[in-house]
């Protein structure tokens, strides 16, 4: 019997749990070959994910429902599809998984309307090739220009969040794909292809790998370092952790939704909208700061309030309106905005 939970969604970092999962099923089994951590070394998590989950752990106690479907994702490796209100704690959840698992730094691909799958693989910088090329040339014939500028193909191609993600690695990487029911139609589908086969190609690169020195090449990545990319496909060893949220403004398509494992957040209540409020103003502070707690959750009762919207009415308040003094409740009542002034 494997260690289930893996994700326990205390907060206390554990690095060994990762180790614990057991192998995947046979058909997410990837057989990229390894990147030893001499050739490329993931970075630590960083100040996005502390911004956002504040400086003192454990976070908050999520309710059993949601541990179970994230481990579920993790044993099945399987993106995660995270729905439900604003503030509810989709993006975060993210971090949370990263810093739990120290799982390095999260990359993060938020999606608009005009993303396109391939400037989450990578993309080739032909043009500013092309001009270093000139630069290059106009530099030999005028001999105070620098020369020897290093052209190789791999300096213009740079690996996106998902390119990046899908690199071959022993420990999986977390991908957040924030807000894909903002994209455009084919997105979803597009995505759904590189998401199960866990590879892709750069034709670029495909094209070279038969010419001398063209078989292995080092490109950047969405870390801001080179990795080395061979035979011109990227084909993942670890599937990734993908956490792929959404606001609900529209429907995917059956296929996708069948890859991944649903699930809907809650607005955090009670004990997790607590701790979230201690993770970022320190122990005691949900007491400390109760009448604010309250006015967030019963004022207008029925309409859930985004999260944020506690946490700036507690900072502005500490700085200008502490506990017991006139016109706090105004202040919070002001920033938290009435749920009929449509000001959420
Ligand atoms: N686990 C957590 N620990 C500490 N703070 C958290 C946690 N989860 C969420 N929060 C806080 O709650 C707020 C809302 O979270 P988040 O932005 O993840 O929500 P969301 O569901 O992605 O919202 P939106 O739909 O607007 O993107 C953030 O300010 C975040 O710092
Ligand atoms: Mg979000």
């Amino acid at each position: 019997m494997s260690e289930w939970p893996i994700y326990r969604g205390t907060g206390a970092p554990d690095r060994a749990r990762v180790e614990l999962l057991p192998p995947p099923p046979r058909w997410r089994r990837f057989d990229g070959v390894p990147l030893g951590e001499d050739e490329y070394r993931v970075p630590d998590i960083d100040s996005a994910s502390s911004r956002r989950l504040g400086d003192r752990p454990p976070l908050p106690i999520q309710d059993p429902r949601a541990i179970e479907l994230i481990n579920a994702a993790l044993y099945l490796r399987r993106p995660l599809l995270v729905t439900g209100e604003p503030g509810s704690g989709k993006s975060t959840l993210a971090h949370a998984l990263a810093h739990e698992l120290q799982l390095g730094r999260v990359l993060q691909w938020p999606v608009v309307s005009r993303t396109e799958l391939k400037s989450g693989l990578y993309t080739y910088d032909a043009i500013g090739r092309l001009q270093d090329a000139q630069l290059d040339r106009a530099g030999t014939q005028d001999t105070e220009q620098s020369h020897g500028r290093d052209l190789s193909i791999g300096r213009y191609i740079r690996l996106g969040p998902l390119g990046t993600a899908l690199l071959p690695l022993e420990r999986p990487r977390v991908l957040l794909i924030d807000e894909l029911d903002k994209s455009d139609i084919d997105l979803p589908n597009d995505l759904l292809n590189v998401v199960e086969e866990g590879e892709f190609g750069i034709p670029e690169l495909e094209r070279i790998a038969d010419r001398p020195g063209g078989r292995t090449v080092g490109v950047l990545t969405d870390d801001g370092l080179r990795a080395p990319v061979a035979g011109g496909r990227v084909r993942c060893r670890a599937f990734p952790v993908i956490v792929m949220t959404s606001n609900g403004e529209r429907e995917f398509p059956a296929p996708l939704l069948r890859r991944c494992i649903h699930l809907h957040l809650d607005p955090p209540r009670g004990d997790r909208l607590a701790a979230m409020v201690q993770a970022h103003f320190g122990d005691g502070a949900d007491q400390e700061h109760r009448d604010l707690v309250e006015l967030f959750t019963t004022d207008g009762a029925g309409t859930a309030r985004p999260t944020d919207q506690l946490l700036n009415a507690i900072f502005l308040t500490q700085q200008v309106a502490p506990p017991d003094s006139p016109g706090r409740a105004e202040l919070a009542r002001l920033l938290m905005g009435s749920p009929d002034s449509g000001q959420r």
